[in-house]
């Protein structure tokens, strides 16, 4: 069932494929976060956040997992149907979770079709090059906008020897410049480049005809990305090198389950504004009914 008919909380236009591209050709950077459920994407609708990312990084952020490999589908649509609820406008990228694309075309194509036709998803996102050019075609063939994801793609991370950067020697960012224009030939409409050396990303940007958007990988893409639970201090596991921290509000959270835990064991809380009575008319035909008068 469709989502697309929720009220937008901010009345903000629908954010479109058209969109995006008329501001790289403005040369106006593009906005991009993840976000994994309903009152933070409510936020992000009245912040005006262009792209929203349901990532399957909440196999790590929400879920607890250590990587994103036990991530499904069953996982993912709960939390992309949540958060398109929250932000109707936003351009919504539901994130392919591992095994959902890599073992054939077809089973990619009707994984991509369950993120559009139960999340209201306006594109999916799959991580690597040359090998997922096939899945990429068939995708968009189906009419589905497909998002690449290169440099370090988590769900291939110990085959990459870890959460790195990637395309640090001169070959190895060959290979990436290659797959960028790979992915571009197989229709992807916009790139994300995750912890590529920013002069590898120049380049890719520069050459590219489609949004690049970069998540660690310099100022120089047309747009950036962040993982919204590092920007507030929710990730309690490590904080990586790129992620700004723009608030505290795991602190601001533990602070205050602290004072809940004191408040109620020294009987501070409830008070009075915090439950609801009966009148005393009421009470006393309660106390006829229990025999207690
Ligand atoms: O799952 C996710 O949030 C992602 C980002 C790390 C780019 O794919």
């Amino acid at each position: 069932m469709s989502e697309k008919g929720a009220m937008s909380t901010s009345g903000r236009k629908k954010v479109t494929l058209g969109d995006l591209y008329a501001k790289m050709e403005r040369g106006e950077p593009i906005t991009m976060l993840t976000c994994y459920d309903y009152p933070t994407a409510t936020f992000m609708e009245q912040a005006g956040v262009d792209i929203v990312l349901v990532g399957d990084s909440l196999g790590m952020t929400i879920l607890g997992y250590d990587s994103t490999l036990p991530v499904t589908m069953e996982m993912m649509i709960p939390h992309a149907q949540a958060v398109r609820r929250g932000t109707p406008s936003a351009f919504l990228v539901g994130d392919m979770p591992y095994m959902t694309y890599q073992p054939s075309t077809e089973r990619a194509i009707l994984n991509a079709g369950r993120f559009m036709a139960e999340a209201a998803c306006d594109c999916v996102k799959l991580e690597g090059g040359v090998e997922v050019v096939e899945r990429v075609k068939g995708i968009v063939d189906s009419g589905i906008p497909v998002m690449g994801h290169l440099g370090l793609t988590p769900q291939s991370a110990i085959a990459l020897g870890g959460f790195r950067v990637q395309g640090r020697s001169a070959p190895q960012a060959k290979k990436i410049i290659d797959a960028a224009r790979a992915l571009e030939d197989a229709g992807v409409f916009s790139i994300l480049l995750e912890m590529v050396p920013d002069r590898v990303c120049e380049i890719i940007t520069e050459r590219a005809s489609v949004p690049i958007i970069s998540l660690g990988s310099g100022p120089k893409a047309h747009g950036q990305l962040l993982i919204f639970h590092d920007m507030f201090g929710l990730y309690p596991k490590f904080k990586p090198k790129m992620a700004k921290v723009y608030g505290n509000a795991g602190q601001v959270i533990l602070d205050g389950l602290k004072a809940y835990v004191a408040e109620v064991r020294s009987g501070a809380f409830p008070q009075p504004e915090n439950w609801f009575g009966i009148k005393d008319d009421q009470f006393a035909e309660l106390k006829k009914l229990l025999g207690e008068e």
